[in-house]
C-alpha cells in the first residue's frame, strides 16, 4: 500500500537563490507534496527549478516594505493561501520576525550551513576556517524566534582539510545538506519528530509505515 496524494502533507518552500536544496527535495521522496515555492527575489534560479517541476511560485520583495514585520505578514498571507502543513526554508536569506515564526510554529524547518550552535548567521564557512575547527557541517532545525537556535532535527559533519578554502568547504557541506534535508523533511511528514524542549526525538516508523516501505522497496 502506498500513501495516497490526498493524505500527504502540503509543503511550502521559501528560497532566495540557487535552489539546490529545493532540487534535492524534489529528487527524493520527502513524504509530502511541494505545493508552492516562494522567494523574496523575483529572479531566482530556485524559482525556475520549481516552474520546471510544474510547481506554483510567487515572489514578495522585502524591498516593497518599510518594516520587517510588514514583509513577514505579507509572506504569511501569501503562504496561507496554499494551506501548508509544513514551511521549509531552503536558502531563504531573510531574518524572520515572530510574526512569521509564530504563524508557523512547530511546522517551520530551516537548513543552515554549519554545525549549530556553532556559527549561526552568515559567512559560516569563512568563520569555520578562521576558527580553525576540524569538523564543520550542516544542520536542519525547527525555526523559533531566535535566529538559528531552534531544536535540531539532523546534522551532518565534514572534515576540514588543511587545503580547504571557503569555496571547497561550502561544496563539501552542500553535498551533505542534500542528504539530510530530504531526510529531515521526510521524518516530519511521517509524523516521527517529537520535540521535548531543545531536543528532537526521532520516533520509529509505525507498523503501517514499515509495511508501505516494504511494498515500495525502501
Ligand atoms: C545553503 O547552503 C543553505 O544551507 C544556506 O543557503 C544555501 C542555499 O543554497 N542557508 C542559509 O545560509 C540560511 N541561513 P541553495 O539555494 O542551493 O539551496
Amino acid at each position: 500500500m502506498t500513501t495516497t496524494t490526498a493524505s500527504r502533507p502540503r509543503i511550502a518552500v521559501l528560497l532566495s537563490g540557487r535552489g539546490s536544496n529545493l532540487a534535492a527535495l524534489l529528487r527524493n521522496d520527502c513524504g509530502g507534496d511541494i505545493v508552492v515555492v516562494g522567494s523574496n527575489k523575483a529572479v531566482a534560479k530556485g524559482l525556475d527549478i520549481a516552474r520546471d517541476a510544474g510547481i506554483r511560485t510567487f515572489a514578495v520583495s522585502h524591498k516593497d516594505f518599510a518594516a520587517r514585520e510588514a514583509f513577514d505578514q505579507a509572506l504569511v498571507n501569501e503562504l496561507n493561501e496554499h494551506r501548508p502543513d509544513l514551511v521549509v526554508l531552503a536558502g531563504f536569506m531573510r531574518i524572520l520576525t515572530p510574526i512569521f515564526t509564530n504563524a508557523f510554529a512547530g511546522r517551520l524547518i530551516n537548513i543552515h550551513p554549519s554545525l549549530l550552535p556553532s556559527f549561526p548567521g552568515v559567512d559560516t564557512h569563512e568563520r569555520a576556517l578562521a576558527e580553525g575547527v576540524k569538523l564543520h557541517g550542516c544542520t536542519v532545525h525547527f525555526v523559533t524566534p531566535v535566529l538559528d537556535a531552534g531544536p535540531i532535527i539532523a546534522q551532518a559533519a565534514v572534515q576540514v582539510d588543511d587545503d580547504d578554502t571557503a569555496e571547497t568547504l561550502a561544496a563539501k557541506v552542500l553535498l551533505q545538506e542534500h542528504q539530510i534535508f530530504p531526510y529531515a523533511v521526510r521524518l516530519f511528514c511521517e509524523g516521527r519528530l517529537q520535540v521535548e524542549g531543545q531536543r528532537v526525538r526521532t520516533l520509529p516508523k509505525s507498523p503501517a509505515q514499515v509495511t508501505s516501505g516494504m511494498a515500495a522497496g525502501v
